[in-house]
Order: C-alpha cells, then structure tokens, then sequence
C-alpha cells in the first residue's frame, strides 16, 4: 500500500499497515516533511513520478486534500488502483471525468470509503427512486475553524457548492452523491454548534416506497475538521480490497 497524505486519517492507516502481517507499506508522500520523518528514507517519496518505482503498490490511499486526488491521479491509476477520502474532489466535473476515462482505459479502480457517513447501502439501493437527499452537518465550531458563540447555519444548498466552499469538511456529502441523485440535488446543511462536543452528520432520505434518517455521532480526531470514524472506514475498506469479499 502507499500512502499519500500521512496527517490524521494518514497516520492512523500507516500504523494499522505497518502491524498488519498481511499488508505492506511501500511509499509515504506527504507536502510537510515533519510528517514523514519517522519513517525510513527508502520509505518517503516526494513526487508523482515516483509513485510507480516504488515496489508497484497494489492500492494507493489518498488522505490528503482534494488538490491531492487532483494532483495523483493519474500517475496512480496508470498504475494501480486509488482508495481516496477528499471525496468532495469528484465535485468537479472535470476531474470526475478524467478520472472516469482514466479508469476505463487504465482498467484501474477507485474506491471511496463509506467514511464519516453510513446508510449507503440503502442510499444505494434506492437510487432508481430517490425523491430527496439531504445531509444536515454539526459540529463544534472549531470543526471549521471559526469562534462562533452561538448556533450559525454556514451553508444551506447543493452538495457540489458545500465540497468547493469547504474542501475539509463536507466529503461525506460528496459520497451520498456518488451513490444517490448526484452533486446538484443532494441537498447540505452546515451548522456551526458551540453546544455540539461530537461531530453529528444527519441523513434524511425519501424515495418512492419510504424514508430513511441515519443519525452518526462521532468524536472528532485529533484533526477537529474530521470524525474519528473515517480511518477506521478505510481500513475496512482496504481488508476487504486486500480479501476480495466486497460488501455493499
Ligand atoms: N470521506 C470521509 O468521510 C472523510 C472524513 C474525514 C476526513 N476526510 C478527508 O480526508 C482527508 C485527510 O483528513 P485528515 O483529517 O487526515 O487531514 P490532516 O490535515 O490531518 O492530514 C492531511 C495530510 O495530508 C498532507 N497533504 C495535504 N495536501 C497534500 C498534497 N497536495 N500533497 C501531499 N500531501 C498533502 C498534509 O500535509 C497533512 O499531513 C481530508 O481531505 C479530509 O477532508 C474524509
């Protein structure tokens, strides 16, 4: 596995590979240096040209940032597959469809963790009869960043606008579009919370046959912008790559 992006998510994953038997980390990238300095030299990369040299990876785990995914990808999946989190990336069109073609003509994969969200399965299922899909996101405002002393609605509206205005916060978003009626009809709310101590993320859906509401409260990491639930999507995402039993 190589690893691009060694912050929260990142650091987390490298020390649940580096104790796994079956698994193997051949490359850590990351933009800040301090993050990499533990690992051996052989170890880090700085460029995507290296991406391939290093013992040809089977999966690639972006946890980086969107201009990471946009910065990777293609060096990544001319070679091999690419698990990311910056999800929210896809939001823009041009990517998408690069990434797409990319995968057509490479037959490479990218695989997308559930991550902070769950309910996917159903998400999923339904897509044929989805009527509404709307995401309402708390979390304390230090989460984004800000001071805020009372209950602020930040973004009401389409999920492609809430991934560009905050790249860090609102992948989960992106993910139910991917897996529901898209970018423009999924429908996020962001509400900065003094009140709220875990990072709360609501999905509410109708289709054609009901409802679902999944409710997930969730402590922050060590990064306030992320819930401490995503790493462990993705490693479970990775065990089941690496054991080729896919759950959805
Ligand atoms: N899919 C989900 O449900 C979900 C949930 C939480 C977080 N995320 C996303 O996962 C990503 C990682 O989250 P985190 O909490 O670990 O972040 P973090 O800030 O703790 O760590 C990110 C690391 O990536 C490095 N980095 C950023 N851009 C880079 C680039 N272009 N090239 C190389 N290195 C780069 C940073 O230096 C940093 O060390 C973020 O984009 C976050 O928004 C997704």
């Amino acid at each position: 596995v190589g690893l691009i992006g060694v912050g929260t998510i990142g650091g987390f994953l490298a020390d649940k590979i580096s104790h796994d038997p079956e698994l193997e980390l051949c490359f850590v990238l990351d933009k800040d240096r301090e993050k990499v300095k533990d690992f051996p030299n052989e170890t880090v990369i700085n460029s995507a040209s290296e991406i391939a040299s290093k013992k040809n990876p089977d999966l690639v785990i972006e946890a980086a940032s969107q201009q990471a995914v946009a910065e990777y990808a293609e060096a990544v999946l001319e070679k091999t597959d690419f698990l990311i989190l910056s999800v929210g990336a896809l939001a823009d069109r041009a990517l998408e469809k690069k990434i797409k073609c990319l995968c057509k003509r490479t037959g490479k994969r990218l695989f997308v963790p559930s991550g902070a969200l769950a309910g996917i399965d159903m998400l999923k299922a339904m897509q044929p009869e989805l009527l509404e899909v709307e995401i309402v996101s708390r979390k304390n405002p230090k989460g984004f960043g800000r001071d805020d002393k009372e209950l602020t609605v930040l973004f009401n509206g389409p999920a492609r606008e809430a991934c560009r205005l905050f790249p860090k916060n609102i992948n989960i978003s992106a993910t139910a579009s991917l897996n529901g009626i898209g970018f423009d009809r999924t429908m996020v709310k962001m509400v900065s919370d003094p009140e709220c101590k875990k990072n709360r993320h609501t999905l509410s859906i109708k289709h054609s046959f009901g409802e679902m509401v999944v409710d997930i409260k969730a402590f922050p990491s060590k990064n306030p912008k992320t819930s401490s639930t995503a790493a462990f999507s993705a490693f479970d995402l990775l065990k089941k790559i690496q054991n080729g039993i896919n759950i959805y």
